[in-house]
């Protein structure tokens, strides 16, 4: 490892820092789970089909570090990197992914410090996904930290394409010809189209049932 970690307190600080890193990675999953088993309760359905989550590696922290021009520190880590604890939330349909960014972005100890809405601008690959920047408070035997934490929240499908994506350009090391860009683009729209009708007929089948699609402000 080419972390600055080789005396004795360093490495203690690294290993509170990834404590720390992991108690709000467990923070957000659980505030996810309650909102999820809530919805479950008052609409009977789950917008959540599934949520990851992962500390990045320390071979990522120090080359994402050195793309940045800065020195492998923990110090500089905790300041520049954003997605150090990382959340991948994957929803039914798009319309839950807003729903459930309200929801959390409500929550008074949370605060967004940023968001990415890659589904109304997707990026010129065809990426679609929407992505916040959260602190959340971990309360420690003597202070309380604010730690960042990386919400992405997309569809089933939306993951699907991104997880074929990542596949396919790592490949190439990220500099695939450009007829499999244009036709990575293609699927891409094919993608939201499948969304946008799955999300119709969603709605149809709730008006035909009698229940109203939830609202927002229904929680
Ligand atoms: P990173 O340095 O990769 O963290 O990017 P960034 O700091 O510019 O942030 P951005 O919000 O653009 O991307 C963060 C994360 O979103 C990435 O690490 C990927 O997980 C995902 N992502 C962004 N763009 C793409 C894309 O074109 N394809 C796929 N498959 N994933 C993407
Ligand atoms: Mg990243």
């Amino acid at each position: 490892m080419e972390f600055a970690v080789d005396r004795e307190d360093q490495v203690d600080s690294w290993q509170e820092a990834m404590l720390v890193y992991h108690a709000a990675l467990k923070q957000i999953n659980t505030k996810l789970e309650i909102l999820n088993d809530e919805f479950q309760h008052v609409h009977r359905y789950n917008p959540i089909e599934h949520i990851k989550s992962r500390i990045k590696t320390s071979e990522s922290i120090v080359k994402k570090l050195r793309r940045y021009g800065y020195e492998s520190t923990i110090e500089n880590m905790v300041k520049y990197i954003n997605d150090i604890a990382g959340i991948r939330v994957i929803c039914s349909f798009t319309s839950d992914i807003y729903r459930i960014a309200d929801m959390l972005r409500s929550q008074s100890d949370v605060r967004v410090i940023s968001v990415k809405d890659y589904i109304r601008h997707p990026k010129e690959s065809g990426y679609k996904s929407y992505h916040m920047l959260v602190t959340v408070p971990v309360y420690l035997s003597d202070r309380i930290v604010d730690v960042k934490v990386e919400i992405q929240i997309r569809t089933v499908a939306m993951d699907f394409w991104a997880s074929l994506e990542h596949k396919i350009n790592y490949k190439f090391e990220g500099k695939a010809p450009e007829h499999i860009r244009r036709e990575l683009v293609e699927c891409a729209k094919m993608v939201s189209q499948l969304d946008a009708r799955m999300l119709a007929l969603n709605e149809e089948i709730q008006e035909l049932s009698g229940e109203k699609a939830p609202a927002s402000a229904d929680l």
